[in-house]
């Protein structure tokens, strides 16, 4: 006792004191304002086609190039983790100006996909990347002009395509992630016309040109050279991005996102505060590998970063949050109940 009665003290103005709900673990979880759910959780996923066994990626530690079967064990383990869905991402054997593997249904992305259909598709949400970069030997997210610029228009033919290639293979939600003009409105069009109707379609909506991808393009082994500035959004603007979700939802969008998540999170504190639909935002590569590596160094502490971090997003307003701790964290959120 008394350690501190010597010393002078000032007194409080008036009756308030905020940290009387700070005082206990008790009071604390009482007064949680924002929460992480299992449920609000999708796992970013990559199979990889003619791999023998897993592939660790160097730029992020933990994660991997998938072969088909070992797709179809991580989406059990997500599923049993109770998370909300799996996004998955193919990464094919050969490429070609087109990505006509994307749209052939025996294309690695569709086999994986109706693989995770039968497997898990009662337990979670199977969801699609609908984008073309993995498939073009030139690595972008569209058809080219004879130029040497993405060519919208035509690259919409080639996304309905792919669309109806991944509705047929089971896919319950398709994530448009191209940033064409027009994408939503054409892929759920087609989606209606033969039959899909109950084929929901996410809009990567906001989606920046970020330098948070780097790791991703190692993941899917991208052929890009050059960058996406000329149709991925600039880093610099806030309003657009609602410009942006204003017209994918008259489109038809079922979900908008924002993306990358972390640098975003006033833009998706606006999005979150307009948007009729519900919202996604995406941890992207570059988030998971900055944690990741200060974490290895001992420069912070890797479970509260990751949990901090998912946390920030939710309260910044995002009702859904892909990112590629999703299975971990869940676990870690059953732990805490
Ligand atoms: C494009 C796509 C990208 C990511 C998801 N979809 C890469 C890009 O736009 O360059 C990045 C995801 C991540 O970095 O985790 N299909």
């Amino acid at each position: 006792e008394g350690v501190t009665r010597d010393v002078p003290r000032v007194a409080v103005p008036g009756r308030v004191r905020p940290r009387r709900l700070r005082a206990t673990p008790t009071v604390r979880r009482l007064v949680q304002q924002h929460r992480v759910h299992a449920s609000d959780l999708v796992l970013p996923v990559f199979v990889r086609e003619g791999l023998d066994e897993p592939r660790p990626l160097q730029a992020m530690p933990g994660v991997v190039q998938h072969t088909r079967d070992s797709l179809r064990r991580a989406a059990v383990e997500a599923a049993e983790a109770g998370l909300g869905g799996v996004m998955v991402f193919g990464i094919p054997e050969h490429r070609d100006a087109v990505g006509t593997m994307a749209s052939d249904p025996a294309g690695v992305l569709n086999v994986a996909l109706a693989d995770l259909a039968a497997e898990v598709g009662d337990a979670l949400s199977v969801q699609a990347d609908l984008c073309l970069d993995e498939f073009t030997d030139h690595g972008h997210c569209g058809v080219l002009t004879a130029d040497g610029r993405v060519d919208n228009d035509a690259t919409l033919v080639r996304y309905v395509d792919m669309a109806l290639a991944q509705a047929e293979a089971g896919a319950a939600l398709l994530g448009l992630s191209g940033m064409m003009d027009g994408q939503v409105g054409a892929v759920r069009d087609a989606l209606d016309a033969a039959g899909y109707g109950d084929v929901a379609v996410l809009a990567y909506a906001a989606k920046y040109a970020s330098a948070f991808y780097g790791p991703f393009r190692e993941a899917v082994e991208s052929e890009l050279q050059g960058d996406r500035r000329a149709y991925q959004m600039d880093p610099a603007n806030r309003r657009e991005a609602l410009r942006e979700v204003e017209l994918d939802i008259a489109e038809g969008a079922d979900v908008v996102m924002v993306k990358p998540a972390m640098s975003y999170l006033d833009v998706l504190a606006d999005v979150a505060a307009v948007s009729t639909v519900p919202v996604a935002a995406y941890q992207v590569s570059g988030e998971y590998a900055m944690i990741e590596a200060a974490a290895a160094q001992g420069w912070i502490d890797r479970r509260r970063a990751v949990e901090e971090s998912v946390l920030g997003i939710r309260r910044a307003g995002a009702d859904v949050v892909l990112t590629y701790w999703a299975t971990e964290l869940a676990g870690w959120l059953a732990e805490g109940r």
